[in-house]
């Protein structure tokens, strides 16, 4: 060890003793570097570290060989001209000046070998980062990168110019981790490795691999060469193939360029659902022998491994022995989502494995299939991870539950002792669109649930950011994790208490250039713009306001030509909106489509029987009369969703109306379990106790490869009607038909506008 840094080790013990008293502050005597995470602690002093001349030095310890890698390359890429200096703890000789110095510290108590916890020093004499851990040099490293990617490029020509500074810096949470799903779109492995690097930037500690799903099986298996020849390539929306996998040799460097980084890559192996790409490839694997193809929509399938049959075991302990043979991560995922049980229950084989271990019915087998499972990654020292649904029919002891569909699972897992991350729906879902999970909504992620009993926090190990691909190729991954994994490392690294948004949003402010400087193409903080639509006595008055400083929106209503917005737009009849953000000539929000139509029934108070579900229940007092139709994207926030039972929509009108026709939105979006009504019944009542209503009724006669389709059940009676009050029954379906992939699950029904048009309205012909 060099003189200099046994000198500032006293310095730091002197200045440690000072810090101790004080908690998370950030003095701005000189301008704060944009940090994120947020440190614990950050104070800024006066001065700077100047290093004149091209050479610098940086001693670290000799067997930190990766990051004196990731130095050398670092300082050839940014500071071009400079030349380091390597030293370690046994070499000898005189400082040359200022330079950057890794210092191991003892490690001090509650410091074992897996702290991430580092203290950096910037002085005029140099740049100190000190750690008991590797991982702590390293996240130090990760601090100084930012700091220096912030000064200009122009002066770091030739050495370092850094404000001085002290940092003290460690994690609150254990498990800070990214999801990509490269099976619904394969990802090349140099868009994997330079994702590993800028996951590091951001401290984040866990790659998980999602690598096999029904869209395509992604990694080379020598004892199966059929999933990779048949399982990981479909038919392309273009007609070509499409596909790819990772051989073993990407995968061994994948892993091995991440263990550098101090990332552990957890592969996904899926079972015993979304697994139709090795169905595809085995055929025998399943409950009927198939055949299959790797499928080309989205969605859940009802094609799943069988769990009566032996050599599914087999087969899927083969497959996992290879895979823990490529990772070293103590943990293994094997999903556990969304597996319907429609052909477990009807299956010979299954039902005499549910009779000879007597579970009562297609939960309790799933959780027998997930405990073979789990006993044997035991057997091979590793620890299972599954979604919530590993859970039904009893859960393991022992295993890790990843909680996504809301904070639930993670209750549950944890009373019953097992430990969870945390990664639901609402927060950590980076393929929902940006309009919905802002940058703010994630920064008001916690892992740790609301509810859960303050003994069992530590049982949260932490959470991820899931990047699910159905609709998102590789070029737009960026614009979907950008900025929000931000929010999500910092969530998982700093303490709730030292968090506020608006700061935080300055700093990602001032890493923007940073980050295009690392070619990252990142996206909005929120949607873009928002559509605002108010009845007015002329119409529909449509109001779009950006939603940053630096958009315009530009709009059209049918030819291509799009107009930049500049003042309120009125409906008096029938309208088709498209609406984006731009920055300069670029589009940089989704296309937002509004479809207004202006009917007599427009503002109309009706009462609902049952409550909308999900997601699909935004303003339920007034969706249904808006004047606004939803979009193919159910998520569009227009419609309402309704989960398995029956709906009635009642009007009761202040005075008697003469109604001409009615017509009723729905939707079918198969593969999301949304189904036009079985029937729908309307009434209506004339104004007196003693005059007869009028009653209509129709069924849904559409047929099953209707998919995806936009319908209006239509009423109009011979002649006009008039009308006091009107009910409208709305019938769900029921179960999924046996043809569709859900068969024998519940259904949802979606409505999006009841439409009315009295006699007078000239307009009554209105259609989409
Ligand atoms: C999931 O999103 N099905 C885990
Ligand atoms: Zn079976």
């Amino acid at each position: 060890m060099g003189i200099h840094t046994m000198a500032w080790k006293l310095g730091f013990l002197l200045s440690f003793l000072i810090f101790q008293s004080e908690s998370l502050k950030v003095t701005a005597q000189n301008n704060p570097p944009a940090i994120i995470p947020a440190p614990v602690y950050m104070e800024t002093q006066p001065g700077e570290l100047f290093t004149t001349g091209i050479d610098i030095l940086v001693e670290l310890p000799a067997r930190e060989q990766g990051l004196k890698r990731m130095i050398s390359g670092f300082i050839l890429s940014e500071i071009p001209e400079a030349a380091v200096n390597f030293i370690d703890e046994q070499s000898e000789g005189v400082m040359r000046g200022p330079g950057i110095f890794f210092i191991t510290t003892p490690p001090q108590k509650g410091q074992d070998e897996g702290y991430e916890g580092y203290e950096l020093q910037i002085k005029p004499e140099g740049v100190f980062i000190s750690s008991p851990t590797s991982a702590g040099l390293f996240y130090g490293f990760q601090t100084l990168k930012q700091i220096i990617l912030q000064t200009e490029k122009e002066n770091r020509t030739a050495g370092l110019n850094l404000p001085c500074l002290t940092i003290k810096d460690h994690p609150v949470f254990l498990w800070r981790g990214m999801l990509l799903d490269c099976s619904r779109h394969f990802m090349e492995k140099e868009f994997i490795l330079r994702y590993i690097d800028l996951l590091a930037l951001y401290k984040m500690n866990r790659f998980h691999w999602h690598l096999t799903d029904d869209q395509g099986w992604r990694i080379q298996i020598d004892k199966y060469p059929e999933l990779t020849k048949v399982g990981a390539w479909r038919k392309g929306d273009d007609g070509l193939i499409y596909g790819g996998f990772y051989t073993k040799d990407d995968i061994r460097e994948v892993v091995a360029y991440a263990a550098e980084r101090h990332i552990v890559v957890v592969p996904e192996i899926e079972m015993p659902g979304h697994a139709l790409a090795a169905l595809a490839s085995y055929p025998g694997l399943s409950c009927t022998g198939g055949p299959f193809e790797v499928p080309t929509t989205w969605g859940v399938f009802k094609d799943i491994y069988c769990a009566g049959n032996d050599s599914v075991f087999v087969f899927l302990k083969d497959v996992l022995d290879e895979v823990i043979e490529l990772f070293p991560s103590p943990w293994i995922h094997i999903g556990g989502d969304e597996s319907p049980k429609y052909r477990w229950e009807n299956c010979d084989r299954c039902k005499s494995r549910m009779e000879a271990y007597r579970l009562k019915d297609g939960h309790a087998l799933q959780s027998w299939f997930i405990g073979e499972i789990t006993k044997f990654l035991a057997s091979r020292n590793r620890i299972l991870i599954g979604w919530d649904e590993i859970t039904e029919g009893g859960l393991h002891p022992g295993v890790v539950v990843q909680s996504w569909q809301g904070f639930e699972g993670a209750i549950h897992a944890t009373e019953k002792g097992c430990q969870s991350i945390v990664s639901p729906t609402s927060h950590a879902y980076f393929d929902y669109p940006i309009s919905k999970t802002t940058l703010e909504k994630v920064y008001s992620f916690n892992p740790v649930p609301a509810k859960l009993d303050p003994a069992l926090h530590y049982m949260i190990l932490g959470g991820e950011c899931n990047i699910w691909t159905e609709r998102a190729s590789q070029e737009v991954i960026d614009q979907k994790v950008f900025p929000r994994i931000l929010a999500m490392a910092e969530v998982l690294w700093t303490a709730p208490e030292a968090r506020d948004f608006p700061a935080f949003r300055k700093r990602v402010r001032s890493q923007y250039p940073m980050l295009t400087g690392l070619g990252v193409e990142y996206g909005l903080e929120e949607g873009g713009l928002k559509i605002v639509t108010e009845k007015v006595a002329e119409g529909l008055q449509i109001t779009m306001i950006p939603e940053q400083d630096n958009l315009t929106i530009r709009y059209t209503t049918g030819s291509d030509v799009w107009i930049p917005y500049t003042a309120p737009l009125l409906v008096r009849d029938s309208l088709t909106l498209q609406a984006a953000a731009y920055i300069g000539n670029n589009r940089v929000s989704e296309i937002y489509t509004r479809r207004y139509n202006l009917h007599n029934g427009v503002g109309l108070p009706y009462h609902l029987s049952l409550k909308p579900g999900g997601t699909y229940n935004k303003n339920p007092q007034t969706t249904l009369t808006d004047g606004i139709r939803g979009t193919q994207d159910f998520h569009d926030g227009l419609w309402l969703g309704f989960w398995e039972k029956n709906v009635a929509v009642d009007f009761n009108f202040q005075e008697e109306r003469e109604i001409q026709e009615i017509r009723v939105g729905c939707m079918q979006s198969n593969p999301s379990w949304i189904f036009l009504p079985a029937e729908i019944e309307i009434v209506m009542k004339p104004k007196g106790l003693f005059r007869k209503p009028v009653i209509m009724s129709a069924v849904s006669s559409l047929p099953k490869e209707s998919v995806y389709i936009l319908h209006d059940f239509t009423f109009r009676p011979d002649k006009p009607v008039k009308v006091k009050k009107l009910e409208i029954r709305i019938d769900n379906p029921g179960k999924c038909p046996p043809w569709h992939p859900g068969a024998g699950s519940p259904t949802w029904v979606f409505l999006d506008e009841i439409e009315i048009d009295n006699v007078d309205n000239l307009q009554g012909q209105r259609m989409r």
